[in-house]
């Protein structure tokens, strides 16, 4: 399989995933189909997380104990079903995304993996929905993987709304490598951001080099 990390060869991107929880039948689906939807050309084929971030997703979740958490950019559902599986089963999970068609493909694996009652799924621009949220203090943890432009007022709009200690997970923040010489509008957004929360003491930050860069943040 191509590895998800510029960083890793073939071979190694191969003994990652080896030494990680593997997928099950459910996960292994779900990879199928949006890879099958890929080569019909109705998804992009690179937009859906990594297994091996699956993974430590679901772990973290648990880890974290986290009961309430929210997603922005939920695609085909691979990074809300692990988030989904590793809450509580009385936990919630506020799914945030524009496109019915993808997230449908969720909803019927979430079905499946006996989560779906743990997930709701708003359909709308994720900043309009946000916006809409109380202002108060509800979510354990959020992922934020939609327009990479977005993450920066997603970020802000989240911080009112996280409990203390809540963790917001940001995907994709190394850009390829391209955060070092940007190339558009969405690299020169990542390496804007990566730098500014470096510098925020709201935040306690830590850029993991997974697949294409997960930025960990906790609020102080
Ligand atoms: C990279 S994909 C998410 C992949 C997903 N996390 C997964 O694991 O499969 C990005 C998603 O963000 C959604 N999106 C893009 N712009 C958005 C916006 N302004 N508001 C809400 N969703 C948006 C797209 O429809 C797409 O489904």
């Amino acid at each position: 399989m191509t590895p998800r990390s510029f960083l890793l060869t073939p071979e190694l991107a191969d003994y990652v995933r080896a030494s990680t929880e593997a997928p099950d039948e459910v996960i292994a689906d779900l990879i199928a189909e949006t890879a099958a939807m890929a080569e019909r050309g109705e998804a992009p084929g690179t937009m859906q997380i990594a297994a091996e971030q699956g993974a430590l997703m679901q772990l973290l979740t648990t880890a974290l104990g986290a009961r309430t958490a929210i997603e922005i950019g939920t695609f085909t559902g691979f990074s809300a079903l692990c988030i989904a599986r590793g809450l509580p089963a009385d936990g919630s999970l506020l799914c945030l995304d524009i496109s019915e068609e993808w997230t449908a493909v969720g909803r019927r694996y979430w079905e499946r993996a006996g989560v779906a009652d743990r997930i709701e799924l708003r359909l709308g621009p994720a900043l309009e929905t946000l916006r809409s949220l109380p202002a108060v203090e509800t979510y354990d943890l959020a992922f934020v993987d939609a327009d990479k432009t977005g993450y920066a007022a997603y970020v802000e709009e989240l911080h009112p709304r996280l409990n203390p200690n809540g963790v917001v997970l940001l995907d994709n923040t190394l850009r390829d490598g391209r955060v070092l010489d940007p190339q558009d509008e969405s690299d020169r957004a990542l390496a804007e951001l990566n730098a500014a929360l470096a510098a925020d003491p709201r935040w306690e930050t830590a850029l993991l080099p997974l697949a294409d860069g997960l930025t960990l943040l906790r609020k102080r």
